[in-house]
């Protein structure tokens, strides 16, 4: 069973952040680094996205792209029923996708930039640009940079008595070409009912110069930066490069040109 297609298991499995405190860094990373003012967010695979929802919330204009169908109907029956909020969505490819009406700042969280080639990445770079201002912001969270530091985590969430243990390994694939396949496992227990939800798949693994050099091939965005981070806020005094040891929790900032 595909994980994406199950929300409600994959919203307890990775509701491990404070979503008051990403926003509220958000909010501080606009009023340093952005050139525009900014009023419509774009999530890029929302998945059920309690950022949006906090968005919608604080009286912003809420945009949710994703590939899922489930997880887009998840979204907007959350943000309606339950918050009685207003969120937009996108069912499409996030390596090729056009949003009608601009946004003002793009992010895209809990290292769901993953592609399985260089092309698609270009691609991606160009349907973000293609749907933000110029002078807004691109903020990515959770890039991969310690490559050595990939290995199996697993850890257990509950919520209204329905309990979810996630594990998730990755292994490489094909070394000349940097794939590797990612594994992700739910198991979950239901009231009674149990079901073990599996996604597997092969992505590239782009190396951080690689990435930077790619954004410079792109040309439509400047990088900024990047930064450490924990899962719910990030520091601008930490730039990567003085970190000890660079960890896959982080934050990247770009700005299109
Ligand atoms: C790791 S989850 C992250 C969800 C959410 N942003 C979060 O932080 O919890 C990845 C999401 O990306 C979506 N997804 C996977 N491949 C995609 C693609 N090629 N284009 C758009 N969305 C995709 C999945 O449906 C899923 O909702």
């Amino acid at each position: 069973m595909n994980i994406y297609k199950n929300p409600l298991y994959y919203e307890i499995a990775f509701s491990f952040f404070d979503v008051k405190k990403q926003i509220d860094t958000f909010e501080e990373i606009i009023s340093k680094f952005s050139k525009i003012r900014v009023n419509r967010f774009l999530d890029v695979a929302c998945g059920p996205s309690l950022q949006l929802r906090e968005i919608a919330e604080r009286g912003y204009e809420a945009i949710g792209l994703d590939l899922v169908p489930e997880m887009l109907a998840y979204l907007s029956e959350k943000a309606e029923e339950e918050e009685g909020l207003k969120i937009q969505t996108v069912q499409a490819d996030m390596s090729n996708f056009r949003i009608g009406k601009k946004v003002d700042f793009a992010f895209i969280m809990m290292g769901s930039l993953v592609v399985d080639s260089d092309d698609k990445f270009l691609s991606h770079l160009d349907s973000v640009a293609y749907s933000l201002r110029k002078g807004g912001l691109y903020f990515i969270q959770n890039k991969i940079v310690d490559w050595t530091g990939i290995k199996e985590q697993s850890w257990t969430m509950e919520r209204e008595g329905i309990m979810v243990k996630t594990t998730f390994n990755a292994r490489w694939k094909d070394l000349l070409n940097q794939t590797y396949t990612e594994e992700l496992t739910l198991e979950v227990h239901d009231h009674g009912q149990t079901a073990n939800l599996e996604s597997r798949e092969d992505l590239k693994l782009m190396f951080p110069q690689e990435f930077k050099t790619l954004v410079v091939l792109n040309g439509k965005f400047d990088f900024l930066g990047w930064w450490e981070g924990t899962e719910s806020t990030w520091f601008l005094d930490k730039p990567l490069e003085k970190a000890k040891s660079p960890s896959n929790i982080n934050m990247v900032l770009l700005r299109k040109k």
